[in-house]
């Protein structure tokens, strides 16, 4: 195991009912001019801005908004939001929404501190050391974890790039974390966040460096929990338990908690960054799509035994014959997503084979996948990959 720092100072108020109590309270810490931030109306439609917007007028808050965040957030809104804050002069920033929403009011709240266009502290990549305005989350969907994390990933599609960046001055000081908030969340998008939990699951469980039976089994019983719980709240949309599960693996599952103490660099991220780069498709159904095809693809000899542990501790397969329950577990993860009606081939979700040279050459040059990866990747191994998907 690698040494690490753990610090993950976000204050989560977890659970049903805490937003008339402790919401003012959260914000007022930091003073009374809110940017409110949110996504294109899933919050109208559930009744939740009303409720934030009653507590922030009951609170004397001076409230601006910035609103239509999209999904794949966009520079040019992050832009609005830095705008919006320097000239209402904003003390905090309250973020309802998912991970969009959320990532988003990170890089705004960087912008505002920074001289430059925000779009170059995202060029600046990972490690951004200046300071933000402080951030405040209302989570609606369980999926990529930035409720409780440093990471933000914003879209510039004049230049077909998706980039992440990320700092501890953006890590969100308070989360409210309501599963009932996610009841509305549609079958489509629970799938596609289950998908991406499992995937930061993935991303570092699969991983070279020795030792980590801590991370790893840590891992396994999140990855257990969202198999499970995914396909009841499917089912069931209004199921608190499944909900709340979903939601705490969320933030588990990309706080630090299963990857610090590991070495190298995420594979499937790299590679799905790119299609919703050029396509705006939505990032989990991306991952599933990918992720049985590279998992058969860097199964070999040096990789079975821990394919094979996926299989027996996650899926509880029994074949002892570590290649044949390797390659079980893989089938296992691809008919899971399957089955909870994810499109499983690229051209479901409007992409052919045309621009994948293309994608491939720029999931290599975003990254380090081709040196650092669990097994490395070059353009053309990325480039079959892709191929497998159609
Ligand atoms: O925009 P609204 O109207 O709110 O609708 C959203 C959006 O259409 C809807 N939704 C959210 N909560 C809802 C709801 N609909 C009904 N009821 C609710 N309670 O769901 C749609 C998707 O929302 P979005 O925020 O885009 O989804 P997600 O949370 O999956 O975020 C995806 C973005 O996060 C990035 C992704 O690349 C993508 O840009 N990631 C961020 C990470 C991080 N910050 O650490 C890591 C991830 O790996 C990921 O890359
Ligand atoms: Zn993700």
């Amino acid at each position: 195991m690698d040494n690490f720092k753990f610090y993950v100072p976000t204050d989560i108020r977890f659970g049903k009912d805490r937003l008339a109590d402790e919401l003012p309270e959260a914000l007022n810490v930091y003073g009374k001019n809110v940017l409110l931030v949110y996504g294109g109306g899933s919050i109208k439609k559930n009744g939740l801005y009303n409720q934030v917007i009653d507590l922030l007028g009951k609170n004397q808050n001076i409230v601006v908004e910035l609103s239509g965040v999209e999904p794949n957030p966009r520079i040019e809104t992050v832009r609005r939001g830095v705008s919006l804050c320097r000239e209402h002069q904003v003390d905090v920033i309250l973020a309802v929404g998912g991970g969009s929403t959320i990532d988003c009011a990170k890089v705004v709240a960087a912008g505002f501190y920074s001289e430059e266009d925000p779009w170059a502290i995202i060029l600046g990549r990972k490690g951004y050391q200046g300071e933000a305005l402080p951030i405040v989350t209302i989570l609606t969907l369980a999926a990529t974890g930035s409720e409780m994390n440093a990471g933000a990933v914003i879209s510039n599609l004049a230049t077909n790039q998706k980039l992440g960046v990320g700092g501890p001055s953006m890590i969100p000081k308070v989360s409210f974390l309501d599963p009932a908030n996610t009841f509305t969340v549609p079958t489509y998008q629970t799938a596609a966040g289950s998908a991406d939990i499992l995937s930061h699951l993935f991303e570092s469980y699969f991983n070279v460096t020795p030792g980590t039976d801590v991370q790893d089994f840590v891992s396994e019983g999140l990855m257990r929990a969202v198999i499970k719980n995914c396909p009841i709240a499917l089912k069931s949309p209004d199921n608190y338990d499944a909900r709340a599960n979903l939601m705490w693996a969320s933030s588990l599952a990309l706080n630090g908690l299963t990857r610090n103490g590991k070495h190298g660099v995420w594979s499937c991220h790299a590679m799905e960054h790119e299609l919703s780069a050029f396509y705006d498709i939505t990032h989990g159904i991306g991952l599933a799509i990918l992720t049985p095809r590279w998992m058969e693809y860097v199964l070999s000899e040096q990789t079975v035994t821990k394919f094979a542990q996926f299989a027996h501790n996650v899926w509880g397969i029994k074949e002892e014959e570590p290649i044949i329950a390797a390659k079980k577990g893989i089938q296992a993860t691809y008919d899971f997503f399957k089955t909870c009606g994810i499109p499983m081939t690229l051209p479901e979700v409007g992409i052919d084979d045309e621009r994948f040279a293309e994608m491939a050459k720029q999931a290599v040059a975003h990254s380090t996948i081709k040196a650092d990866a669990y097994v490395p990747l070059a353009e053309a191994d990325v480039e079959a990959i892709y191929r497998e998907c159609l």
